[in-house]
């Protein structure tokens, strides 16, 4: 059954939900599914702005055709060439041969690089500063290079002040049947998600969400329409907020997470010692993660959020616990900032990974590595107070 919603005056959304799908990108655990968003310019020149993931192509042509009416397709934009909103091309153009593809140089490239056998498309290359017109509403590009990938435009409307960001202010979570913000309780349904989102798919580039969001105040913008997720058209500073803060490393919480490695039990033991001891002191905000059962992108997500980290981590052949070690790399890789990390090891012959970690976060800038590490022998017990004591002072005063 064909889903269309109107967005705004000759702006309808023709996207899908994906629920069945387990991983985004084929990383990421997306229980609470994802929306693939795309946007139907109904003027007199028709036009969509991306198109969406294979998963959802049966769904999205039914809502192509329903929006068209009978009308041809004059234009397909495509803000960035990945697949999740570009896998439908081939199908749209051998539906409407005479539509034109509309993108920037490098999209260009990797269309060609994404269809090495398709035929030849009407194109029409646009950079930053060009407009497109079709009729009623003309859309201006502005150019937000690796936000998250190297050709993303977006696209401003001056008619209705309405800016399709592409993949920026866009959430995981499949969408239950409004496509505005302001239907649904954004903060209990889609923050983590957002955040979560934005920490694992953009987090790297926050110098370049910087410049893009200077480029979005010189704007009159009143909707936001993202790639994924709701649509923006009340209270966008709620989300525009977020972004300054994330995309400048600013944690929203003097909050702490506890992630531990445990094999056997006494590293989990002790870490539950730990937030306790933290939440008799007067700390707020803890919260306790085993690095085994958590996938990493949750853990990231919990790094953006939250100010203090807190590693404990057992040896495992002679290093750092593997999984701990994989989520030490990923902060690394996504270039994780302004953060405190409390370390704690734990070894039978060898607590040694306390130095290890702590070298591994120098990588990380602007970070503060309290050098009061726990030392635990296997089980943390009465003989360890004042050690656990003057760990916990050290976070809770950091
Ligand atoms: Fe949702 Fe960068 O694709």
């Amino acid at each position: 059954m064909n889903n269309v919603k109107k967005i705004t005056d000759g702006i309808f959304w023709i996207g899908g939900s994906d629920r069945r799908l387990a991983r985004f990108e084929n990383i990421f655990p997306i229980p609470e599914g994802v929306s693939y968003n795309s946007y139907f310019i109904d003027d007199e020149k028709t036009a969509v702005f991306d198109t969406a993931d294979i998963t959802v192509a049966d769904q999205y042509i039914e809502n192509l055709k329903t929006a068209l009416n009978g009308r041809k397709l004059d234009y397909l934009v495509v803000l960035h060439m990945e697949p999740d909103h570009c896998s439908l091309i081939d199908k749209v153009t051998a539906l409407f041969p005479e539509v034109t593809v509309v993108g920037g140089k490098q999209t260009f490239v990797f269309m060609e690089q994404f269809f090495p056998e398709s035929r030849d498309y009407n194109k029409l290359e646009v950079k930053e500063g060009d407009s497109l017109t079709t009729g009623a509403h003309t859309f201006s590009f502005v150019s937000a290079p690796m936000v998250h990938w190297p050709e993303v435009l977006f696209a401003y409307d001056a008619t209705t002040k309405a800016l399709l960001s592409a993949d920026a202010f866009g959430t995981f979570g499949a969408l239950d049947g409004g496509i505005f913000a302001d239907e649904y309780d954004f903060e209990k349904q889609f923050l983590d998600s957002s955040r979560r989102y934005y920490a694992n798919i953009v987090g790297k580039y926050g110098v370049q969400v910087q410049a893009a969001l200077k480029k979005a105040a010189g704007l009159d913008i009143q909707m936001i329409l993202p790639l994924h997720g709701p649509v923006w058209r009340k209270d966008l500073n709620v989300i525009l907020e977020k972004y300054q803060k994330w995309s400048t490393y600013q944690s929203e919480s003097d909050g702490v997470i506890v992630v531990y490695g445990s094999l056997y039990g006494h590293t989990a033991s002790a870490a539950e010692k730990v937030a306790s001891s933290l939440r008799d002191k007067g700390a707020l905000d803890v919260k306790v993660y085993d690095v085994s059962g958590t996938d990493v992108s949750y853990l990231i997500g919990e790094v953006w959020r939250a100010n203090k980290i807190v590693l404990m981590c057992p040896t495992y052949n002679g290093g750092i616990y593997p999984p701990m070690e994989g989520f030490i790399n990923d902060m690394i890789a996504l270039g994780v900032q302004n953060r405190t990390f409390a370390l704690a090891q734990n070894g039978t012959w060898a607590p040694v990974t306390g130095k290890m970690m702590s070298e591994k976060l120098t990588n990380l800038k602007n970070v503060n590595i309290l050098e009061n590490v726990l030392t635990i022998k296997s089980a943390l017990g009465t003989k360890d107070l004042e050690a656990l004591n003057g760990f916990i002072d050290a976070i809770y005063n950091a």
